[in-house]
């Protein structure tokens, strides 16, 4: 039986346009499509949008969120009927609370213990995506494996036509204008001094000119265990540690990280590593060891990556992906409501990914980064509560097929005019 009500924490209304079609003009021959806007709540609870009536509006108004109130007691002309709906979609929370009404009362417990900036908050569940399929890729320049198995040059070519559909409907769209330039000239500077062309040799530098995204590997020649070691363990792995604050301790590894505090976690899924069993793992930066969360076929872990990765099926043939989740209570902690907390943590995010190309460069190996990923999927493959770790993106490697000439962007040298 409910007894209290009150507004869950998270919510914003805002105005959003619906187009509606004018049926007195249809019928008389003619489209006319007119644009209505109507009032929709998105709680952080479910990231879910609601369109609300008037009378749902004067309830959300009535009830306060710090505080429950009895639903008899609730200034509204019909609070218990039009609370059950609120209560079904997380934006009213019921006291006492069963089975989904109870969880969804538990995940704003957890929210509300960390200091999310809430626009942030906003953004990362608006912005998660499920069951989704790419259909935005553009390849610039692509060669068919001679030494591939014949499904895959088939999803090659169906990659290729995708490619090259979009390419050309991209280039037919005339309303878009004329792309914007490459590189960027700033209007009227006062004089441009031209700097010598560095001529620097040596392994770093050649390693950061040679570094490319490879994203067909060589299904009969996997990675082994030490060398997937290796990458983690410079990639992901404690070189040092050192106690910030009393309690806080900070991470020193390869990579930078705002306020050294290293949030992002790494899921490696393998699904073709020599010594290492098929399966999804959690990678132990305190132990460098991979904990097994479940032992998987290879056509098993194959479906996971594509499904996690938007459809992408040449990220079937990568050798260990590595899922990137952040783990933002341990930022919030210390930046508490901090607006650039959430962007600072995706720029970790970035350095370990350009680590693990130039790793896999040094290796003779390839990697690869995307951020076209199905975070819903991934976050109940990892039973993620995604206000407290946050899906960001998916970095891969393996031995490359071919040296890693098919699906490559294929580039011109180029050299400032002198
Ligand atoms: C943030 C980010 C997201 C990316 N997402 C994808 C992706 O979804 N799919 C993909 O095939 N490549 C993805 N890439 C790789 C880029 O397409 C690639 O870096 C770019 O084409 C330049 O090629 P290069 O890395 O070989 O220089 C991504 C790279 C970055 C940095």
């Amino acid at each position: 039986m409910l007894h209290g009500v009150r507004r869950a924490r998270g919510i914003t209304l805002r105005y959003e346009p619906r187009p509606l079609l004018n049926l007195t003009a249809m019928l008389q021959g003619s489209i006319a499509v007119s644009h209505e806007e109507r009032l929709v709540a998105i709680t952080l609870l479910t990231g879910e949008r609601y369109v609300l009536s008037e009378l749902e509006l004067q309830l959300l108004s009535a009830l306060p969120s710090s505080h429950w109130l009895q639903i008899d007691q609730v200034p509204h002309p019909s609070a218990r009927e039009t609370a059950a709906p609120l209560i079904d979609a997380g934006l009213v929370l019921a006291d006492p609370a069963e089975g989904a009404h109870a969880a969804l009362r538990a995940r704003e417990e957890r929210f509300g213990a960390i200091d999310w900036d809430e626009y942030a908050a906003h953004y990362h569940v608006m912005s998660r995506v499920k069951d989704q399929d790419v259909g935005e890729q553009v390849v610039h320049a692509v060669e068919a494996p001679s030494g591939a198995p014949a499904d895959s040059r088939e999803r090659l070519q169906e990659y290729v036509e995708l490619a090259s559909s979009m390419s050309r409907s991209l280039a037919a769209n005339a309303w878009y204008g004329p792309p914007p330039p490459h590189f960027h000239r700033v209007d009227n500077p006062r004089e441009a001094l031209e700097l010598p062309i560095p001529r620097v040799r040596g392994e770093l530098f050649d390693l950061l000119t040679s570094r490319k995204t490879i994203r067909v590997y060589d299904q009969a020649n996997p990675v082994t265990a030490e060398e997937l070691s290796t990458l983690l363990y410079y990639t992901y792995g404690a070189q040092s540690t050192v106690e910030l604050i009393p309690g806080l301790v900070g991470i020193r590894k390869t990579s930078p990280s705002g306020g050294s505090l290293h949030p992002i976690e790494a899921y490696p899924l393998v699904l073709n590593v020599r010594g290492v069993e098929t399966g999804l793992y959690h990678y132990s930066v305190e132990r460098h060891a991979l904990e097994l969360l479940r032992p998987m076929t290879r056509p098993e872990a194959e479906q996971m990556v594509e499904t996690m990765a938007l459809g992408q099926s040449y990220f079937r043939s990568a050798h260990a992906v590595f899922i990137l989740t952040a783990r933002w209570y341990r930022n919030f902690w210390k930046y508490r409501r901090a607006p650039k907390s959430y962007r600072v943590i995706h720029v970790d995010a970035g350095h370990l990914s350009q680590t693990l190309y130039l790793l896999c460069q040094r290796m003779g190996l390839g990697a690869f980064y995307t951020g076209a990923v199905n975070d819903i999927n991934i976050e109940d493959v990892l039973q993620l509560d995604p206000l407290q770790e946050g899906v960001i993106g998916i970095s891969g490697c393996g031995r490359p097929l071919n040296g890693g000439a098919p699906l490559t962007l294929i580039t011109t040298p180029y050299v400032p005019p002198r």
